[in-house]
This record gives structure tokens, C-alpha cells and sequence, in this order.
């Protein structure tokens, strides 16, 4: 791993073993893109630019080469107003009120390891695992400093960029764009893949070739959403599961996110993340900096399944910061599906007793325990337990629970204000609103604007208190609305832009304070399910609520799609009652098992009213799963047969070392005379001989993979099997 610079020819080349990147100071000191792909050897810094002659309309900022435009050249951070027409990677306003902004490179660094991102989550590294090369630009007239940083891990094809930037001059300059990154690829014949959908239906899988023009990928809803997920890839027309080539790009932030991308007049292809410029406005007084978010750039040229494999273990081993990142994550029981807001803490100690002889671990008790929450109305912000559900107060519960061996957990939505609550009476200008409109709400509640200090401070010190007071091993951080109003009675109309970005960093720094000092608690995020299921939030909660919708069968496409980017182990996966609550479907309790496996086991439904038989599965089913969790949880995720192509689905874990593996095969519908499936297994050792526990029979890793296990006949809807491999 090294970053190499070619005095000469002012070439940086940033390589490990697999991936190299190339960029180099142009005329007049502009940084140009030169290459991003499979590791490549340079004699000395030799590299032929792909510079075109002069073009028709395309201006040229150097009277004494009339070639020379911005307009084509490949660039590595593009900006607006002099000769580049396409969509820049910064925008801002000077004093004077004007758009333009120029920059030159001016000096560079190179280090090892990596420097933390002021205020924002990131990934992080020892000085031994990843080098830095940062390249310092200006804007001459306004003294604008940008600071462009590309870490380069060792043993991972990815290269991570963020910017910052700083105010050296003497007058305040307006940031309106701040991207983290932007890259211009020499081709457009890509297809544009990434991650979309709805609540209940959170990361379906979307690809399609590029069109000429623009496309944008992109949440303006304050959260980066259940409906665009902050990953874009671009994948070659021919790359598969197992083979191609694949650019992923995935951002470290949990707000309003841009992915976009351009196609141009040459059919090349500029690729641009960060925070969505819409309605974004960021002041820089002389001095003040601004840090952007990280982008984590993965290549791979043999496909998907690669890509996501070196992010889940990137994301698993240098995102995570929590004490839980290594450790083993409970199997639980929640009561919202069982009781919802009906509930006395008998009836909560009765579903925890059933949980603990089913072999669970965690208890979490879900929304309704504060204030006078008795339906969704109500309440948020009045953190004092309801002595009408819980007499004997949180502490005591608490520990009843804790006496009978389960850990405690306990529901939380701290960005959140109910107008009817007292929280809302005192401090009626905490939310986030436009003074003199309405305060739209979302499932009856406003947003507590976390832009504010004061607000931070209260959130803190309640969850700090709550905390303290209880035995609680586990916090559900729940998020059930977008931000509207965007505005903040503190902010200075000048400075009303930057709220969306305030109160992310104001929720991070919250996250920072807590995670930090309650570090034995496992935070577990949430947003109406898998509304705010991004990389920011993995930096402090190392699990999601990954939809609301717990159905066997659509999870299959939720599950699959998510574990593009994230891994099982980030992936609640909850077994809940039938018919299911959000699509009323009745797959059996095997399948909803089955499929659950493949995540953070948990269960949703009332286990005080289920029948001995389903006990009885559930039992086998919880002490199943704690033997091969640890698979699900370090080993390497095959993505097999996409329920997004075909009516089955298909996924394995297969342990580092390749000794244990699980595969989950599943056909949600029957057919008539169907073929005779055989499923092939992937990522063992082809010559080891394995032993299946289901069938008990032996085969080479060669023959699995290649020839596959035949799948039973299937008999009626709902089918799934699971198989359960071990080298012998
Ligand atoms: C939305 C979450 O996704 C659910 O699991 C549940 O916690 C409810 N909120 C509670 O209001």
C-alpha cells in the first residue's frame, strides 16, 4: 500500500495490492482525474491524458492554449462559473454576491493512517492499516481553502474521501455545495444501480443502464430515508454477482444525501456524493471551517458480491465504534407487535418469562411506557414512566426483568416532541418550524430541532438520567417522521440553510456524548424500521430496525437488497405474528425463522398466547441460531438467487477460516411440474470435504459449488430450507 508522487509530472498514484487511483496537477494547477480501477504499474509518472483539441463551444480559462477547457477535462473536485458546464462538486457565493469559484492546487500531504472528521462519523484505522494524501486547492480571488482527503486502506479495495474546507480570507464566503467527492469516468456505459423503496419496503435493488443527462439519487427529507438509501454503484452492463467490474459509493451521513449522476456531451460520466445542495447554505466567516461528510468508494472487478463483502468488513471492523462491535448481540423479544400500546409490566414480565424458557436473551420494551401514551397522540418528550401501566416505576421493572436472566431494553424517539405533551407546553419553540406557519405533523408529532444547544443539552441529560436510574442494557432509538418547516427560531436568516446539516451534527454529537459514556449499552437505531439505515448512524449504533415490515416474504427483498452495502450483523430481523401486521400474509413460523436467521435474530409477538407445538419450534429455532450466529455474524455474505429476479431466493454465510457455513433457500410460491432446483453453494474450499448437519450426507466444497444440493419438492406455498455446513 502506498501513495507515490511523480515530482516531475505531478502525478499522485494511490495503490494497494488490488485497486489503484491516479491524479495529477494540470495546467494552471487544476487537479484532473486520471484513473480509478484494478491496480496498475506506472514507469515513472507516465500516463497519456485523454486530452481532446480544441471544441466548439467550450470555453478556455488559458488564453495561450486554446485546447485547454475545464469543459473536458476529467477532474477530481469540479467547480462552476469559468469553463466547466457540467454539474460542479462546489458551489459558493462570494461577498460580492458573485457564483464563481476556481480553484488551484497549492500543496499536498501524504501520512499514514487517517485523521478523525471533526463532528462527523467516519471510518477509522491504526497508522499501519490505510495512508492519507491530502491535496490543498484555492480559490485566488476569495482565499477559499479546500482540502481534498483520500485514504487509501491496506487490506481492503477501498479509498475513503472527504473535504474540508476553510475561510483564509478576509470576507464571509457562502458554501451552497459541498460535495464529498466527485469523479469523471472516461465511459458512460455503465448501469446506474442502487438502493430504493418506501416504509415496509426499505433497499429494493434498482439498475439500469445510464442515460445521457442527469440523474440524482437523493433524500431532501432531513433523514436519508427509507425511499433512497446513501449508496449509489456503477456497475458494467455485464458484471453479475461473481464477476465485473463494480464502483460502489456509500456516505457516512444520516441526512439529506445527493448521489448524482451526469452524462455528458462526450458519453463520459462525472459521479458526485455528498449532502443534497437543495436548499443548502452554509456561512464561512474569515476563518471558520466546514468539515464535509465521508464517502466510501469500493472497487471491485469480480461483481457485487465482492463489493459487498469488503464493505460489510470495512463497515464491520472500522465503522463500528461500539464495545459491541466484536461481541455477541442478544437474540430478543419486543413487545410492540404483542401488546403495542397495551400493556401493564405483568403482562411485559409474562412475555419476558416466556421469552427467557424459550432460551431469548433481551427483553425490550417498545413505545407506550411514558407519560400517557396510550396511542400515538401523545406524550413524546414526557419521559416519566406511566405509573397506570408500570406501578412499581422503571428501576423496579427494570430489575424484575434483569432477576430473570434477560438483559433490559427499553424504546426511546428523543428527537421527537408531541404538541400534546408537557415538554410542548413549556417549551413550545424546540421544534423545528417557520415562525407564523403551521407545524406540519407527521403520526401527530413535531421534530425537536437539535440545531439548538439547549435541546441537546436536555436530550442528553434525560437519556443520561434514564440511563443511570435503570437497568437498561439496550436502547431502541426510534425516528418516526421527516423534518418539514426546515427552520430554527436561533438561526439567523442568513444562516436558515444550514439547519438540516445543524441538526445532524447536533444528533451526532448527542450520539457521541451518550454511546460514549453508556458504552455497555447496545444502541439499536430505528426510523419507522429502515428510515435513517446509513453508515453515520452504524459510527454510534452498531444494529438497525431494518423495516417495519416483518413478513417473511418481503423481507427476502428487503434483506437481500440492504446486505448490498450492510451486513446481516447490522440487520434486526425480527419473527412476528400471523397474518402478518403489514401485509396480512400467513407464511409459516419455519420461514419466518428461516429467513430471520440471516440477521439479528429478535422476536415480535406475544409468546404468552402461542401453542406448544410453535414453542416448541421457536426453542429449536433460538437454540439453532446461537450456534451458528457467529457465522451469520463474521463470515463472508453469497448472495445466490436474487428474489428480484426470479420467485426464489438464495443467500449463504460462509465463516473466514471456510470451515462452517449456512445457506437459507427460499420459494414463496409453488409451481406445477417445476424444474428440479439445485442450489450452488459458494465461497468454499473446493477441496475440502463438507458434511450437510440436515441430511447428514458428505460432499466435496468442489461438488457444492459446482453441481449444488437439490432442494426437496416442494409441497404448497412457503417454502424455505435451511442447510447447515461443516468441513470434515
Ligand atoms: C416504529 C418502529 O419501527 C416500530 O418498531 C415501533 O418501535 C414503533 N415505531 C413504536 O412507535
Amino acid at each position: 500500500m502506498a501513495i507515490t508522487y511523480f515530482e516531475k509530472e505531478q502525478l499522485f498514484h494511490l495503490y494497494n495490492q488490488h485497486i489503484s487511483y491516479v491524479l495529477k496537477i494540470v495546467k494552471n494547477g487544476y487537479l484532473a482525474h486520471l484513473y480509478y480501477g484494478k491496480r496498475i504499474d506506472l514507469i515513472e509518472g507516465d500516463f497519456d491524458l485523454a486530452l481532446r483539441e480544441r471544441v466548439a463551444f467550450s470555453p478556455t480559462p488559458d488564453i495561450n492554449d486554446l485546447t485547454f477547457s475545464l469543459d473536458h477535462l476529467p477532474q477530481e473536485y469540479p467547480c462552476f462559473g469559468t469553463s466547466d458546464f457540467r454539474t460542479p462538486a462546489l458551489e459558493t457565493t462570494d461577498s460580492a454576491g458573485d457564483y464563481v469559484t476556481d480553484l488551484q492546487v497549492i500543496h499536498h500531504d501524504i501520512f499514514n493512517g487517517k485523521k478523525k472528521l471533526k463532528g462527523l462519523p467516519a471510518t477509522y484505522c491504526t497508522e499501519d492499516e490505510a495512508v492519507t494524501l491530502e491535496i490543498t486547492l484555492e480559490d485566488t480571488l476569495t482565499q477559499l481553502r479546500v482540502v481534498l482527503s483520500y485514504t487509501l486502506f491496506n487490506n481492503y479495495n477501498a479509498i475513503t474521501r472527504s473535504v474540508y474546507f476553510l475561510n483564509n480570507g478576509s470576507s464571509p464566503i457562502t458554501l451552497r455545495k459541498t460535495a464529498s467527492m466527485s469523479i469523471d469516468f472516461p465511459e458512460a456505459n455503465y448501469d446506474l444501480l442502487h438502493l430504493y423503496g418506501g416504509w415496509g419496503k426499505e433497499r429494493h435493488i434498482d439498475r439500469k443502464n445510464l442515460i445521457c443527462g442527469i440523474q440524482s439519487i437523493e433524500s431532501k427529507r432531513g433523514v436519508s430515508s427509507h425511499q433512497h438509501n446513501p449508496f449509489i454503484a456503477l456497475v458494467h452492463p455485464s458484471s453479475n454477482e461473481n464477476s465485473g467490474k463494480v464502483y460502489g459509493f456509500s456516505l457516512v451521513y444520516s441526512g439529506s444525501f445527493q448521489g448524482l449522476i451526469e452524462v455528458d456531451q462526450f458519453e463520459t460520466t462525472r459521479l458526485i456524493m455528498g449532502i443534497n445542495p437543495f436548499q443548502f447554505n452554509w456561512t464561512l466567516n474569515p476563518q471558520d471551517t466546514f468539515q464535509s461528510p465521508e464517502c466510501v468508494m469500493v472497487f471491485s472487478d469480480t461483481g457485487l458480491g465482492s463489493m459487498s463483502q469488503t464493505y460489510h468488513d470495512l463497515y464491520r471492523n472500522h465503522l463500528v465504534k461500539s464495545t459491541y462491535k466484536n461481541k455477541v448481540r442478544p437474540v430478543l423479544i419486543n413487545n410492540w407487535e404483542a401488546t403495542y400500546f397495551d400493556f401493564t409490566s405483568k403482562k411485559l414480565i409474562e412475555i419476558a418469562k416466556a421469552g427467557k424458557e424459550l432460551g431469548m436473551e433481551q427483553f425490550v420494551l417498545d413505545d407506550g411506557w411514558f407519560g400517557q401514551r396510550n396511542n400515538d397522540d401523545s406524550s413524546l418528550g414526557d419521559w416519566f414512566v406511566n405509573k397506570d401501566k408500570i406501578p412499581e416505576g422503571m428501576a423496579a421493572l427494570s430489575k424484575k426483568i434483569t432477576d430473570l436472566g434477560m438483559g433490559f431494553g427499553l424504546w426511546v424517539e428523543p428527537e421527537m416532541i408531541s404538541p400534546n405533551s408537557t415538554l410542548y407546553k413549556t417549551h413550545p419553540d424546540w421544534c423545528i418550524h417557520v415562525q407564523n406557519r403551521p407545524r406540519t405533523q407527521a403520526r401527530q408529532q413535531c421534530v425537536l430541532d437539535l440545531s439548538r444547544q439547549d435541546v441537546q443539552d436536555y436530550i442528553i441529560e434525560f437519556m443520561d438520567r434514564l440511563l443511570s436510574e435503570n437497568k437498561i442494557n439496550y436502547i431502541k432509538w426510534d425516528m418516526n417522521r421527516p423534518l418539514t418547516e426546515m427552520s430554527s427560531a436561533l438561526l439567523p436568516k442568513e444562516r436558515k440553510g444550514e439547519l438540516q446539516h445543524r441538526y445532524v451534527l447536533g444528533l451526532y454529537h448527542i450520539l457521541d456524548e451518550l454511546t460514549e459514556k453508556h458504552s455497555h449499552v447496545l444502541f439499536e437505531s430505528c426510523s419507522g424500521g429502515g428510515g435513517r439505515f446509513d453508515p453515520g448512524m452504524f459510527y454510534y449504533m452498531p444494529q438497525a430496525w431494518t423495516s417495519d415490515d416483518s413478513d417473511a416474504v418481503e423481507r427476502l427483498k428487503i434483506q437481500y437488497g440492504t446486505s448490498l452495502v450492510y451486513p446481516p450483523l447490522f440487520m434486526g430481523a425480527h419473527v412476528s405474528d400471523v397474518p402478518n401486521h403489514q401485509v396480512f400474509r400467513s407464511p409459516p413460523i419455519k420461514m419466518r425463522g428461516d429467513v430471520s436467521f440471516f440477521g439479528n435474530l429478535g422476536y415480535e409477538l406475544d409468546l404468552t398466547k402461542i401453542n406448544e407445538t410453535e414453542k416448541e419450534t421457536i426453542k429449536n429455532q433460538v437454540c439453532y441460531y446461537k450456534a451458528i450466529r457467529h457465522i451469520i455474524y463474521e463470515g463472508d455474505f453469497y448472495r445466490i438467487i436474487s428474489p428480484f429476479e426470479t420467485d426464489a431466493c438464495s443467500w449463504s454465510a460462509v465463516s473466514k477460516d471456510k470451515n462452517h457455513a449456512v445457506l437459507g433457500y427460499y420459494q414463496p410460491l409453488v409451481k406445477p411440474n417445476a424444474q428440479i432446483i439445485r442450489v450452488q453453494w459458494q465461497g468454499l474450499d473446493p477441496k475440502a470435504n463438507y458434511r450437510v448437519k440436515e441430511s447428514q450426507k458428505k460432499y466435496k466444497g468442489s461438488y457444492l459449488m459446482e453441481v449444488g444440493l437439490i432442494i426437496p419438492e416442494l409441497k404448497g406455498d412457503y417454502n424455505s430450507y435451511i442447510f447447515t455446513l461443516e468441513k470434515i
